[in-house]
């Protein structure tokens, strides 16, 4: 049974994929593995992490596939990888090349503490943008938040990706009241002297009644309040995409704004997302995975998988209900996700 007209061989369909609610999906984010190098608290606890074993992790060959599946299908246009933390996946830029050489934009989000190591083989491989997790720039905080006494390693893997010539070099940091809310001006101002686009993300409040509640929220509009105070700032049209970007009216640089919580971007969302270990997932807060590592080490053809794809996103919802009462918390955490 064909539900759309599909590919024979190497021709692309270019048939859209969308879901209940209009929306056109087009971007998978991979993640390529649960481990992390840190322990930042909002993710992770201390010690006690149980990682997957290797043999329940898609193969680079399932994700190459699945990934083609996605593109001769449904057109999709961007694929990001994250993790876990994604470097410490071994030899990644193979996986990159294979992805780029796929045809897509190509990126990563990662916490920057090995790229120094790895700039270079990833630019090579294809690598086009490149997201740097990053949410203190104080030696002892970036030490509490993440567990790590790592800030001057992420600074120098951040200089890796700019000296390699990855473009564009963003660096996400969450904000978090009385964590680091004190820092926006100070990460407006090393943006701005590093020539890097700082986008400033709300913290997603995930864990309901834990040290992790919605005080922790610092507002969009609060953010850019402060930024506008200390270095003028003015809107820049805005995409499809989830940032409100700025830019400085001195003409140096710009800056963004993820209002995942007060303002989100669910009515624009066109992502979906695979698990380390191939569980399908249409929303970051998704309750449902459909398990595509089954379908991949199963007989089954590109077009049954592709028809998989088409069922799973027909499960879509509308947004997520952060803050709201029926808000159901996902079984994994953000590490186990991919963010
Ligand atoms: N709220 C917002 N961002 C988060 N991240 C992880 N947990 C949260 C959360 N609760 C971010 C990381 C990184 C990306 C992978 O996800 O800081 O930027
Ligand atoms: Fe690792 Fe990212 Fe989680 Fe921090 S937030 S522990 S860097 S996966």
């Amino acid at each position: 049974m064909h539900r759309y007209p599909y590919s024979m061989g190497e021709e692309i369909v270019g048939e859209q994929l969308v879901d209940p609610f209009g929306r056109t999906v087009r971007d998978l984010r991979i993640s390529v593995t649960d481990r992390c190098n840190f322990r930042c608290q909002y993710c992770m606890p201390a010690e006690g992490m149980q990682w997957l074993p290797r043999e329940e992790i898609l193969s680079f060959e399932e994700i190459e596939r699945f990934a083609r599946i996605c593109i001769n299908y449904f057109g999709f246009d961007g694929i990001r990888l994250t993790g876990g933390e994604p470097l410490v996946r071994a030899h990644l830029p193979e996986l990159v090349e294979r992805l780029a050489l796929l045809g897509v934009d190509t990126a990563l989000t990662t916490n920057g503490a090995t790229l120094r190591m790895h700039a270079k083989a990833l630019a090579e491989a294809g690598l086009k943008r490149i997201n740097i997790s990053l949410d203190s720039l104080q030696p002892e905080r970036f030490l509490e938040l993440t567990r790590r006494d790592e800030l001057d390693r992420v600074l120098d893997g951040i200089a890796a990706a700019v000296d390699a010539g990855l473009k564009p070099v963003k660096i996400n940091a969450v904000m978090m009241r009385g964590i680091n809310d004190d820092e926006i001006v100070d990460f407006a101002e090393f943006g701005r002297d590093k020539g890097l686009t700082v986008r400033f993300i709300e913290f997603m409040p995930l864990e309901a009644g834990d040290v992790w509640n919605e005080d922790l929220v610092v507002p969009a509009d609060e953010i850019v309040e402060k930024i506008n105070k200390a270095i003028p700032i003015e809107p820049i049209v805005r995409g499809s995409e989830p940032a409100e970007r700025w830019r400085y009216l001195d003409g140096k640089g710009e800056v963004g704004v993820i209002a995942s919580v007060t303002k989100p971007f669910c009515g624009d969302c066109d992502r979906v997302r695979l698990t380390a270990e191939g569980q399908f997932r249409t929303c970051l807060f998704a309750v449902d995975e459909f398990d595509m590592r089954s379908l991949l080490r199963s007989e089954a053809n590109d077009e049954e998988i592709a028809n998989a794809i088409v069922d799973a996103v027909g499960t879509k919802w509308a947004g997520h209900s952060i803050g709201q009462v029926n808000f159901i918390r996902p079984s994994r955490t953000m590490s186990q996700i991919g963010g």
